[in-house]
């Protein structure tokens, strides 16, 4: 093969193996999703060419079939993001309840527009379909965490505390 790409560590494959062995025999692409979301996590928060044909080799299926689940859901990126991701929900009830004013007021916060990243590197500013939060509305979510009912004030606050954050966390980890 002509690509050189990362490796998944002794750790990692055995619980890749232990996905695949969930599925009936030849239906290993069942697994995709979640070997995406770890190689995801794994390999620098995206997904690059190589990472995604590693990932085919992997579980024995063609690169276009990743290509094509990897390039479908907005939960992988498939450029460097920033150290948090925040996705603003920009469906029907969150719009009717303000999502498009917070995607503003983010947008003019971070000096940034959707699909972009700061500068420094810290935030990228996304937009999203229902994340099944909608009673909840406007909300977003950062790595792995919801924030609901969101306003100014609260935006505010919680990119204050998250600048504050001595070693930022990777959006794709937790964060508290
Ligand atoms: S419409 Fe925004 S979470 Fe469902």
């Amino acid at each position: 093969m002509a690509y050189n790409p990362p490796y998944f560590s002794e750790e990692r494959l055995v619980q890749v193996r232990k996905i695949v062995a969930q599925f009936p025999e030849g239906r290993q692409k069942s697994a995709l999703i979640r070997v995406l979301h770890m190689a995801q996590e794994d390999f620098g928060g995206h997904l690059t060419a190589e990472v995604m044909d590693y990932v085919a080799d992997l579980l024995a299926i063609s690169p276009i079939e990743v290509y094509e689940v990897a390039t479908f859901y907005t939960m992988f990126n498939l450029k460097p993001v920033g150290k948090y991701m925040l996705e603003v929900c920009h469906t029907g009830p969150c719009m009717l309840r303000g999502a498009d004013k917070t995607i503003a007021y983010l947008q003019q916060k971070l000096g940034i527009k959707v699909n972009e990243t700061t500068e420094d590197g810290f935030f990228t500013l996304k937009s999203a379909e229902c994340l099944g939060a909608c009673g909840y509305a406007p909300m977003m979510q950062c790595g792995e965490h919801y924030y609901e009912n969101l306003t100014e004030e609260k935006i505010d606050t919680l990119l204050d505390a998250w600048r504050e954050q001595p070693i930022p966390p990777k959006a794709w980890e937790k964060i508290d």
